[in-house]
C-alpha cells in the first residue's frame, strides 16, 4: 500500500445534502485516518460552500480533519486547518478579476437571483438560476467576455451558478495541492457527483469517482468524454467512494 492525495466533493458526494443514509460515511472515516496515519495519505474536502456554510456541516456531519480545505468551489485554500486563506492561492486568482463589474452585467438578468451573502465571497459571486439556463448561460458568458472579463461560469445542479476567475475551479485548486506535495495523477484520487465537480475529472488526469446517485450535468458530461481514469459506483456518497478506492487498488 502506498499513500495517496484523496479529494473529495462533500455535498451528495461524501455525505447526503438533504436526507440519506451516511452509514458508509463511518466506515471510509475509518479506513482513510488509518491510510494516513500509515502511509501519510492526504485527505481533501473541495467544497463550493463558503467558510460560514462548511462550519454548519461540519457541525451536523461525522467529518474529519481535513489535511486542506478547498472552499468557494477551488478559490479558497485553507492549509492545515488554518482559518486564512492561502494567500499565493489568492494571488494566482487576483490579476484582471473585478467582481463589481462582474456583479453589474450580471444585474441585467432579472433570471438570476443572487445566493446568500455568505456565499458571495473574494472571488466567487453566486447566483440562484431555475430557468432557461440553456439560454441565459451563453448569452452573459459573451457579455461578461466582451467586458474583458476573464471569468468561468460554473453551473450546478440545475440551479447554482457561480462565476469565478478563469484561472480558477476545484481542478486548479487541485493542481496547486499536487504540485504542493509532489502527488502524481496516479496517486490522487477525486470524488464527485455534479456540475462543479467537472474540473476534478477534466483537469490532470486523476483518477475519477463517480458516485451512483451523481447529476445528469456529471454524467452527461462523463459520457462525452470517455476515460479509463474514471469509475461509475453504483452506490450513493460514502458508499460509492469505497467501491471506487477498491477497483483502483488504493485500499
Ligand atoms: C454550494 C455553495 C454555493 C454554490 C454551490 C455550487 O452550495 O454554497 O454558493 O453555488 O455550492 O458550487
Ligand atoms: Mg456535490
Amino acid at each position: 500500500m502506498a499513500k495517496f492525495l484523496f479529494i473529495t466533493d462533500l455535498d451528495d458526494t461524501l455525505v447526503y445534502r438533504t436526507v440519506g443514509d451516511d452509514s458508509a460515511l463511518a466506515e471510509l472515516n475509518r479506513l482513510l485516518s488509518q491510510h494516513r496515519q500509515k502511509y501519510g495519505t492526504k485527505i481533501v474536502y473541495s467544497t463550493g460552500r463558503s467558510p460560514v456554510l462548511y462550519k454548519e456541516l461540519q457541525a451536523q456531519k461525522n467529518l474529519l480533519q481535513p489535511d486542506a480545505l478547498v472552499l468557494s468551489v477551488g478559490t479558497e485554500i485553507y492549509l492545515d486547518g488554518t482559518d486564512t486563506p492561502d494567500s499565493s492561492w489568492s494571488e494566482i486568482l487576483s490579476p484582471g478579476w473585478n467582481r463589481e463589474l462582474v456583479l453589474s452585467i450580471s444585474k441585467n438578468y432579472p433570471d438570476l437571483a443572487l445566493q446568500p451573502d455568505s456565499e458571495q465571497r473574494p472571488f466567487k459571486v453566486s447566483f440562484f438560476l431555475q430557468h432557461n439556463a440553456g439560454v441565459i448561460l451563453p448569452q452573459l458568458e459573451a457579455e461578461l467576455q466582451k467586458s474583458k472579463l476573464n471569468v468561468k461560469l460554473i453551473y450546478s445542479s440545475g440551479i447554482d451558478l457561480d462565476i469565478v476567475p478563469h484561472s480558477s475551479d476545484k481542478g486548479q485548486a487541485m493542481q496547486f495541492l499536487r504540485h504542493k506535495w509532489k502527488f502524481a495523477a496516479e496517486q490522487t484520487v477525486v470524488c464527485g457527483d455534479s456540475g462543479n465537480d467537472i474540473a476534478l475529472f477534466a483537469v490532470g488526469n486523476a483518477q475519477g469517482i463517480i458516485v451512483g446517485n451523481a447529476r445528469k450535468e456529471l454524467l452527461q458530461w462523463h459520457n462525452e468524454h470517455s476515460s479509463e481514469h474514471r469509475y461509475l459506483a453504483s452506490c450513493f456518497c460514502a458508499g460509492g467512494i469505497i467501491e471506487g478506492l477498491n477497483y483502483f487498488g488504493f485500499l
